[in-house]
């Protein structure tokens, strides 16, 4: 497969073919047109081919799909089946929940340690995973070396961490501290997350559906 620049909507919606193809998988379909998965997906079929174009296409004329092979392909091309090193910082509300309830491995990540500045946190632990003090995170780093950060801390502590993790080796941020981080490496990647956007979008559509309802 021939590697090329891939544009930020279509890798965007790489982990939802991802998801769909997987579900598809589950129901034991083995293959699907472009205009079914666009059915099932709410996309259009060009939209669909469009994406799997930028990968070198997948589909045969006449055959559509095969749902495993597609959803394998996705899956490297994603990176499922690596496992980089992740920790994650603030092991609050936020933290002990996505710690516990999201399945870092079958993302291709693993969550290798988790760290707090809580004194009255060290030793307690979350999803089977000690919660260690701050004052570690430097050997445990060395040790493990960590690729990529998720940070639950308040914003004001946001800038300060990253860099200070940027130094010891980390390359990617999920950042959910609402803190639009400065970075100044190109290499380093960072992964905004704001919830409450996406709550607002829903909010401002539901708002807009109703103003035109008002107004047919
Ligand atoms: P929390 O107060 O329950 O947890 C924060 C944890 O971070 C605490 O355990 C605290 O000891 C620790 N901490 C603070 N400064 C630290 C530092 N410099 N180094 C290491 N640990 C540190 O707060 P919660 O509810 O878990 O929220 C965490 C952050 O995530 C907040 O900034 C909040 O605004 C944000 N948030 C973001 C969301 C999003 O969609 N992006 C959704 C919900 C919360």
């Amino acid at each position: 497969m021939s590697k090329q620049v891939i544009s930020t909507p279509v890798i965007r919606r790489l982990p939802r073919y991802y998801r769909f193809l997987g579900d598809l998988e589950l129901e034991k379909v083995e293959r699907i047109s472009s205009r079914e998965l666009a059915a099932r997906m709410g996309l259009s079929a060009s939209q669909i081919r469009q994406d799997f174009n930028c990968f070198g296409g997948f589909g045969q004329q006449g055959y559509g799909y095969h749902v495993g092979e597609l959803h394998e392909i996705i899956g490297r091309i994603l990176g499922v089946h690596e496992q980089t090193g992740v920790i994650l910082i603030g092991a609050g509300n936020l933290g002990k929940a996505i710690a516990s309830h999201l399945d870092f491995d079958s993302r291709g990540c693993r969550l290798i340690g988790v760290f707090d500045s809580n004194p009255l946190l060290a030793g307690t632990s979350t999803h089977d995973l000690p919660i260690m003090p701050m004052e570690t995170l430097d050997s445990f780093c060395a040790m493990h070396h960590p690729q990529v950060a998720v940070l639950c801390i308040p914003k004001d502590a946001a800038q300060q961490l990253a860099d200070h993790l940027i130094s010891l080796g980390i390359k990617g941020f999920w950042n959910f501290s609402h803190f639009d981080l400065k970075i100044a490496s190109p290499d380093v990647i960072v992964e905004n997350v704001h919830l409450g956007d996406s709550l607002m979008t829903l909010a401002y559509c539901m708002h807009s559906l109703g103003e035109d309802e008002e107004n047919s």
